[in-house]
C-alpha cells in the first residue's frame, strides 16, 4: 500500500514554481508515497522530467489527479482540477481563501481536505512548513539586488586611488520576514541600512541585523503577531517622521502588509518628489497594491528622478531555490499526517487544525474563527459563487 500523491504543473501566468524538487523524491517514498507528476512540471525552472527519479510523468492532469490521495501545487489550482479529483482526497498549495468563493465551493462539494499553505501558523513549530516565510525570505534577498542594480551607484563604501566614494543609503520599510532579510543583505553588501516597522519588537531584530531602527512613537502591533492598519492620525505622525529618512535614502525596499487588506502606503507622491535624484524603490508589496502612491503593480516606473520598481510574484524569479524551500515546507507538512504508508489527520495538531480550510464538505472551524478575510466570509461569497458560472476570480491551473 502506499499514498498516491500528484503534482501539478503550474499555469498561472509568471510562475515558475513547482510543488517537488528531486531532492524531495526520495523523501517522499521513505513516508510511503508514490509520487506522479504532469510532464513538464519543472521546466520553468530547467528540471526537465529526466531530472526526478522514481516518479511517474503524465500528461492529463485530470487523469493525474483522478487517482491521486494527495495533490500537491503552488498557486490555487483551476475549478476543473478539484472536479476532477477524489471525494475525500487531500489538496495542498496556497489558496487564499477570501480571493476565491468558487474554489472554496468546488473544494466543498468535493470534500476535499484542503490544506492552504498561506494558513499555516506562524509558531516555532512550524517553522519548517512555514511557506510565507520561506518565500518572502527570499523575495527579501532579491530585493536587494534587484535594487542594486537600477542604482547608478555602488552599495558600499570603495576606496580608490582616485578617491573614496561614501556607502548608500538603505531605507527598509516592514520588518517582517522579507523585510529583515533585506536589512541583513544590504548590510551584507556594504550600506548603511535603516528599518522602520509598526511593531514595536521588530527595532530589536532590526539593530540585531546591523540596521539603525526609525522611530515614530506609533505601536500597530495586532492579531497573531501581524499589524493592524493605522487610523488618519497615526498615518500623518508617522509620515512626519518619515519623511526625513524617505529623502535621506538612496534605495527605499517596502514590505508592508497586513493579512487580508490592500498593502498600506507607506509612501506618498509628495515624498517621493522629495527623494534624491536618482533614487530607487523596490516595492515587495506589488502584489497588494503597493507600499507606494506611485507604484504600478508589475512595472518599472520613473516617476521624476526616481525608479519605482514594483514586481509581482516576486518568489517565482528565483524559481528553484523558491521551489526547492517550499517542496521542503509541503513535504514537511505531508510529513506530520503521514504515518506507515497510510495518511491520518490528528485534528488535535494545532498546526494541522489550523492550516486546513476545508474539511468532509465542510469549512473547517478553526478557518472559521481566524482572522479579518475569515472563512466565515468566505462562505457567504462560496454560496453565492454556487450560482455563477464564469472563471474564479484570480483564475487556476
Ligand atoms: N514561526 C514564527 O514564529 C514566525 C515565522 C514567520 C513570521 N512570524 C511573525 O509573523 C508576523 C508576520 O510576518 P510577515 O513577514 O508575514 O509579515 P507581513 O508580510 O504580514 O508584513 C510585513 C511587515 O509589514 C509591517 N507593516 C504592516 N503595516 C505597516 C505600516 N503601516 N508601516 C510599516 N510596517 C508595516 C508588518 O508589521 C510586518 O512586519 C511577524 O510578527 C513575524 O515575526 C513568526
Amino acid at each position: 500500500m502506499y499514498v498516491n500523491v500528484a503534482v501539478l504543473k503550474e499555469t498561472q501566468p509568471h510562475e515558475r514554481r513547482v510543488a517537488l524538487v528531486p531532492s524531495v523524491t526520495a523523501r517522499l517514498i521513505k513516508l510511503g508515497a508514490k509520487s506522479h507528476m504532469q510532464s513538464g512540471a519543472g521546466d520553468a525552472i530547467h528540471l526537465v522530467d529526466a531530472a526526478f527519479a522514481n516518479v511517474v510523468f503524465m500528461t492529463d492532469r485530470k487523469e493525474l489527479v483522478s487517482d491521486a490521495d494527495v495533490v500537491l501545487a503552488v498557486q490555487p489550482p483551476a475549478l476543473e482540477v478539484v472536479s476532477a479529483m477524489k471525494d475525500g482526497a487531500i489538496l495542498m498549495s496556497f489558496i487564499y481563501a477570501h480571493k476565491q468563493p468558487a474554489l472554496v465551493q468546488h473544494l466543498l462539494d468535493r470534500k476535499i481536505t484542503c490544506f492552504a499553505m498561506e494558513r499555516v501558523p506562524r509558531i516555532t513549530r512550524a517553522q519548517e512548513m512555514d511557506a510565507l516565510s520561506s518565500q518572502s525570505a527570499l523575495a527579501g534577498y532579491y530585493a536587494v539586488q534587484l535594487g542594486a542594480t537600477h542604482l547608478a551607484r555602488i552599495l558600499p563604501k570603495m576606496t580608490t586611488a582616485a578617491g573614496a566614494i561614501g556607502p548608500a543609503r538603505v531605507l527598509v520599510m516592514g520588518l517582517g520576514v522579507a523585510g529583515l532579510e533585506a536589512v541583513a543583505t544590504a548590510h551584507r553588501l556594504g550600506a548603511v541600512v535603516e528599518g522602520y516597522d509598526v511593531r514595536p519588537e521588530t527595532q530589536e531584530q532590526a539593530l540585531s541585523l546591523g540596521a539603525k531602527f526609525v522611530e515614530t512613537g506609533v505601536d500597530a502591533r495586532g492579531n497573531g503577531g501581524y499589524a493592524r492598519e493605522l487610523s488618519a492620525a497615526e498615518k500623518s505622525k508617522v509620515a512626519a517622521v518619515l519623511t526625513e529618512h524617505i529623502q535621506q535614502a538612496d534605495l527605499i525596499i517596502t514590505t508592508a502588509a497586513i493579512p487580508g487588506r490592500p498593502s498600506p502606503k507607506l509612501i506618498s507622491r509628495a515624498q517621493v518628489s522629495g527623494m534624491k535624484a536618482g533614487g530607487v524603490i523596490v516595492d515587495l508589496s506589488a502584489d497588494g497594491g503597493g507600499n507606494c502612491e506611485d507604484t504600478r503593480p508589475g512595472e518599472t516606473a520613473r516617476v521624476g528622478q526616481v525608479t519605482i520598481v514594483a514586481p509581482l510574484n516576486v518568489p517565482s524569479l528565483l524559481g528553484a531555490d523558491a521551489s526547492e524551500l517550499y517542496a521542503k515546507n509541503q513535504y514537511n507538512l505531508l510529513a506530520l499526517m503521514m504515518k506507515d504508508n497510510v495518511i491520518e489527520i490528528d485534528w488535535e495538531d494545532e498546526v494541522l487544525a489550523k492550516t486546513a480550510l476545508t474539511h468532509a464538505g465542510a469549512l473547517t472551524d478553526e478557518g472559521a474563527k481566524r482572522g479579518p478575510a475569515s472563512i466565515g466570509d468566505v462562505a457567504k461569497h462560496a454560496g453565492s459563487a454556487k450560482h455563477e458560472s464564469g472563471p474564479s476570480p484570480v483564475g487556476g491551473q
